[in-house]
């Protein structure tokens, strides 16, 4: 079976022998981009080549992007715990042209790695395009053979990619595997909850336009093309599991003999498990958990997890304990981890412990005031208090 280690270097090496250029993840932070809290997709980093004002010595790139959506357009920090697929850190595998092809090759490069190089079969796959995409109709049913059925025209946003408000978009075209009928959901275009049963997997941006901040569509200087596939979701398929928190690498960590918290609960542990690894990345990149910006971010990602150890049972810092588990999964690929291991697991420590304190002081407040309550309802400066 796949490790997530090995489904990132099939990935890397794959784009590699078609020409592209191996370029190293960016930093969470991103360096050309005030708009953005944090490097949200791979494109962020060749932003400025999409729209022609930085030109590289290569116009074919691959890469795993270390991605993080707790803060700015996309955040997806409240859900995290409570789906199958919601992260606030990620990897997204990539590959990108910078107008050197376009649709025709994008598809058919897309279609022979998840196919023969990752052997998913063709009759668990459908695809969606923008509904006025033609062309990449014309080519998912010719290169790949596609039926009607499993071509699905969709005409909202979620069929046109955007970085940000402002910036490099266009029409996009995902791929969806049917986890098949054990799970609930519907396809995707269709009313409905999605479910867990069909699942996107990957996502093809046809770049074509440079949208302005009077919301302006300008065409780019070259179609370029920016995918995105998160390496956790690939994962789970490659290794039969519906939730990506049951692949090697998140399991893992659930199960570390490190993690104190023996308690079973599947919210709280999915919790934890992601928070680690966007709370380690950060003081990696030198963010400190302040009450301000990016390190408030960082602040309310740790003490959500530790909230959440709190209900398990826990009193003292233990997310620090996880540091030593995260480096052995992810040290390779990062090895700035190892180096950085003692900083960071200090860090962890002082930010917990002040927390854990902060917490008994407010639930023992809130225990006290429930009592001489009497059933009323709590007054707004106490709920600020507490808030505060
Ligand atoms: N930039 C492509 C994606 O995030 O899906």
């Amino acid at each position: 079976m796949a490790g997530l280690a090995e489904i990132r270097s099939t990935f890397l090496n794959y784009f590699k022998k078609h020409g592209h250029e191996e370029v190293k993840s960016s930093t969470l932070v991103p360096s050309n981009d005030p708009t953005l809290m944090f490097t949200n997709s791979g494109m962020v980093q060749f932003k400025n080549v999409f729209t022609g004002l930085e030109s590289r010595s290569y116009d074919k790139a691959v890469t795993s992007q270390k991605c993080l959506r707790a803060g700015g357009k996309h955040n997806d920090l409240d859900n995290v715990g409570y789906t199958s697929r919601h992260h606030t850190f990620f990897e997204m595998l990539g590959n990108f042209s910078f107008g050197n092809y376009f649709k025709e090759k994008a598809i058919p490069l897309a279609w022979d790695l998840i196919t023969k190089e990752f052997s998913l079969p063709k009759e668990r796959l459908l695809v969606t395009v923008f509904h006025t995409d033609n062309e990449a109709i014309e080519i998912w049913k010719k290169y790949a053979g596609l039926s009607d059925s499993q071509i699905i025209k969709i005409n909202t946003v979620d069929n046109f990619w955007s970085m940000g408000s402002t910036g490099p978009c266009g029409p996009c075209s995902e791929i969806f595997f049917d986890h098949g009928s054990g799970y609930e959901g519907t396809p995707p275009g269709e009313d409905g909850d999605e479910g867990d049963r069909y699942i996107e997997i990957w996502n093809l941006v046809f770049m074509q336009f440079n949208r302005d901040s009077n919301g302006k569509l300008n065409p780019l200087p070259k179609p370029s093309v920016d995918t995105g596939m998160g390496l956790e979701r690939i994962a789970a398929v490659m290794q039969g599991v519906n939730s990506n928190y049951d692949t090697d690498l998140l399991s893992n960590l659930v199960k570390s003999p490190n993690n104190l918290l023996k308690v079973n609960d599947a919210i709280s542990h999915k919790v934890i498990a992601d928070h680690i690894r966007s709370v380690v990345f950060l003081l990696l990149e030198g963010i400190l958990p302040s009450n301000e910006g990016r390190g408030y971010v960082l602040r309310r990602i740790l003490r959500r997890a530790v909230r959440h150890g709190y209900k398990l049972g826990a009193r003292s810092p233990f997310m620090s304990k996880l540091v030593d588990c995260l480096v052995k999964e992810m040290g390779e690929a990062y090895p700035q981890l190892a180096q950085s291991k003692k900083l960071i697991e200090d860090a962890i420590h002082q930010e917990e412990k002040k927390f854990f304190s902060t917490l008994e002081t407010g639930i023992s407040i809130l225990n006290k005031e429930i009592l001489e309550l009497n059933n009323k309802l709590i007054p707004g400066d106490l709920a600020f208090k507490l808030h505060d």
